[in-house]
């Protein structure tokens, strides 16, 4: 039994095997110091696929390759599902306060769509909660064509997250009078999403190492707004800016990328540039210039910063997309291919300023 093997020989080079090879199926990374829950979590699906043993389930499924369904049950015992309603506020913050103003204004004129995916969404208090910043932010809602995209490798998770019933717990850091709107409470004890809410979110099963994404069949290309928070930070380092790069490309120009700073500062992504908002850092999906000619300044208050996370300056209290309308036609004709690729993207007009 590998239970009792922390002094048999065999356990830790077949351990080891087995989270590497967890690790290119789920990008998942058990480092020596997580190795007590890395065997926890397998000796609890071991049980589950009904082996009697962790050993010759490890060995069975090193074998076997593993199929979705076995995936998802160790998916369900070796993910960390702790999350709540707003969840590191400041992000929220940012999104009603400046990403979703701006946002709202540039599409109200024309087509009101917007697309936002929860990327590692658990059990689903992330992507309501951008559901219920969505309907404080934008009063005529019904007459936009809004998707919420949520997805996990966590089928369990994605179970109850479809349920939309919460205990206490998910209410913990929530703003006040978050509960009491969006909320019902039930006889359990427990408080019931509204189905208003509840419908705005659409779950499916995603696994964020594979090359599923960005794919117009899954709906996961062209977002507006991308959250992915606390979910590479448990990844190895390599399949983390693997899995950053695609959503980058997930991204349509100019969209927005909501990550927990800390867990890919290492990982600088070119087609990502850092967004200093008031009190959060935000990724943003730029565009690349040509190179500049000598002695040409970048227009100063474009407002996207192209420094690695530790680098970029802090305290920036405004952001580029909010100025789109405000600012002048830049003088074309006049300018040289450089000079118009910039005034074209420090008006937001990023697709006409690549070409
Ligand atoms: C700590 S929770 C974060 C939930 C939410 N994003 C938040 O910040 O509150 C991490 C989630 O990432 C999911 N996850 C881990 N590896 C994944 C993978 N390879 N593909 C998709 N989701 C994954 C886990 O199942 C878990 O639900």
């Amino acid at each position: 039994m590998l239970e009792q093997c922390d002094r048999c020989p065999r356990a830790d080079p077949l351990i080891a095997e087995f989270s590497r090879f967890l690790s290119a199926r789920t990008g998942l990374h058990f480092p020596p110091e997580r190795r007590a829950d890395l065997e926890r979590g397998l000796a609890a699906a071991a049980r589950e696929l009904g082996f009697t043993d962790t050993e010759s389930c490890i060995r069975s499924l090193l074998a076997s390759a593993f199929a979705r369904p076995q995936l998802e049950t160790l998916a369900s015992h070796l993910t960390v599902g702790e999350t709540y309603f707003f969840r590191e506020r400041r992000s929220f913050e940012c999104l009603e306060a400046h990403v979703l103003p701006a946002l709202i204004r540039s599409r109200r004129a024309g087509e009101r769509r917007l697309r936002i995916w929860s990327a590692g969404c658990a059990t689903g208090e992330e992507p309501y909660s951008i559901a219920m910043a969505l309907a404080r932010a934008i009063p005529d809602l019904r007459d936009w064509n809004v998707s919420i995209l949520a997805t996990d490798i966590n089928s369990r998770a994605l179970r109850q997250a479809s349920l939309g019933s919460y205990g206490d717990w998910s209410f913990r850091d929530t703003p006040a009078g978050i509960r009491e709107t969006y909320f019902v409470k039930t006889k359990d004890g427990r408080y019931q999403i509204t189905e208003r809410i509840r419908s705005m979110v659409t779950y499916g099963y995603l696994n964020l190492a594979e090359d599923a994404y960005p794919s117009v069949e899954g709906g996961t290309n062209a977002m507006d707004i991308v959250f992915c928070r606390n979910v590479l930070m448990y990844f190895e380092a390599a399949h983390g800016r693997r899995a950053l790069e695609k959503l980058g490309r997930s991204l349509v120009s100019g969209g927005w990328l909501f990550v927990n700073p800390v867990e890919i500062s290492h990982m600088a992504v070119p087609q990502l540039s850092t967004v200093n908002l008031p009190g959060a850092i935000v990724y943003r999906k730029g565009i690349r210039l040509p190179a500049a000619p000598d002695g040409w300044q970048a227009p100063a208050d474009h407002g996207v910063a192209n420094e690695p996370p530790e680098m970029a300056p802090q305290g920036r209290q405004e952001i580029p997309i909010a100025q789109e309308t405000e600012r002048e036609e830049p003088k074309i004709a006049t300018q040289t291919p450089y000079q118009r690729a910039a005034a074209l993207y420090a008006l937001g007009r990023y697709p006409e300023a690549a070409e």
